[in-house]
């Protein structure tokens, strides 16, 4: 029988034809993304030039994708989609641990590896040195023995290395390891916030919506070791005017932190400091990874 397709029986007929899906998991996110896709343009009551509209804006979104930037995941950010993802995957969690921020469009892997006490500011910069420390502990407060820690951050004028002129040299990025106790310190600059960049399809839907467009300063940390649950998080400078509203969703209170001008218990006395403890729940087979995001390169296979 010939189906009359109109604006309710279309749904149906979608999820009819895609019902010999194999892999159920891809069946039942394709229903529910396919459900909520039609619930969105009815409600929107979207037209044909709305809709082009948005074709052209994701289209759009694609051509600004490289081996050095990723729109999709700037989109995500800024949609709050990727903040969401991380509070489903923390909720996942046996233990508590740190909670999860975004990984964001600047991670790269293989950062240098460096020892305990380096600094990751490999070029000259006229940025506050600062020395960050703290301890990696399990959910009983032990510490962590060789906690794996890859750092990366912005500079004092707000810019990752790959938004720079040669974007294939590394910059104020690292990989570190804790001590046998899971403490660890090392050396950088206080990074500034900065503008998400605002030269896509994403700063002109930012501009659109009469936002701001910045992110409060901070740095970005993945940490984990066998056995536990990789934390992909950030810490945020407590005194930025855009600690309250950030584009992106990445800021929750327990990741606020600050520069302390003279810390006694700081490893390197004299230096301004940021204390932070990471906490690492036990892995559970479901989720080793918490990353809502990746390296760039890895994603655009067709590169730039
Ligand atoms: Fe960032």
């Amino acid at each position: 029988m010939i189906r009359a397709i109109d604006e309710k029986t279309i749904t149906d007929a979608a999820l009819e034809q895609m019902e010999g899906t194999a892999n159920p998991r891809l069946k039942q996110i394709m229903e529910v993304l396919v459900k909520h896709l039609h619930a969105f343009a009815r409600e929107a009551d979207l037209t044909p030039e709305e809709w082009i509209e948005g074709i052209k804006f994701l289209t759009a979104v694609g051509h600004k994708c490289t081996a050095y930037r990723q729109e999709f995941i700037l989109l995500s950010d800024t949609l709050g989609l990727s903040s969401l993802i991380n509070t489903l995957h923390d909720k996942r969690t046996g233990q508590t641990g740190t909670k999860t921020s975004l990984l964001g469009p600047f991670y790269r892997q293989d950062s240098p590896v460096m020892k305990l006490g380096d600094t990751i500011a490999t070029k000259p910069t006229n940025g506050m040195e600062v020395v960050l420390y703290g301890q990696v502990k399990d959910s009983e407060g032990k510490g962590v023995a060789g906690a794996s820690i890859e750092i990366w951050q912005p500079d004092e004028t707000g810019n990752y290395d790959l938004q720079k002129h040669d974007p294939s040299e590394m910059d104020l990025r690292g990989h570190f390891h804790a001590d046998a106790d899971g403490r660890f310190y090392m050396r950088t600059v206080a990074p500034l916030g900065y503008m998400i960049p605002m030269d896509g399809p994403v700063g002109d839907m930012i501009r659109a919506q009469r936002r701001h467009g910045y992110r409060p300063a901070h740095i970005h940390f993945v940490v984990g070791a066998p056995g536990y649950r990789e934390v992909v998080t950030a810490v945020y400078l407590g005194n930025d005017d855009h600690i309250d509203s950030d584009t992106v969703f990445g800021v929750t209170d327990s990741l606020v932190t600050q520069v302390d001008m003279n810390d006694p218990a700081s490893p390197m006395p004299g230096i301004p400091s940021i204390k932070f403890d990471f906490h690492l729940a036990a892995a559970t087979a479901r989720d080793m990874t918490g990353r809502v995001g990746a390296d760039p390169s890895q994603i655009t296979s067709a590169g730039a």
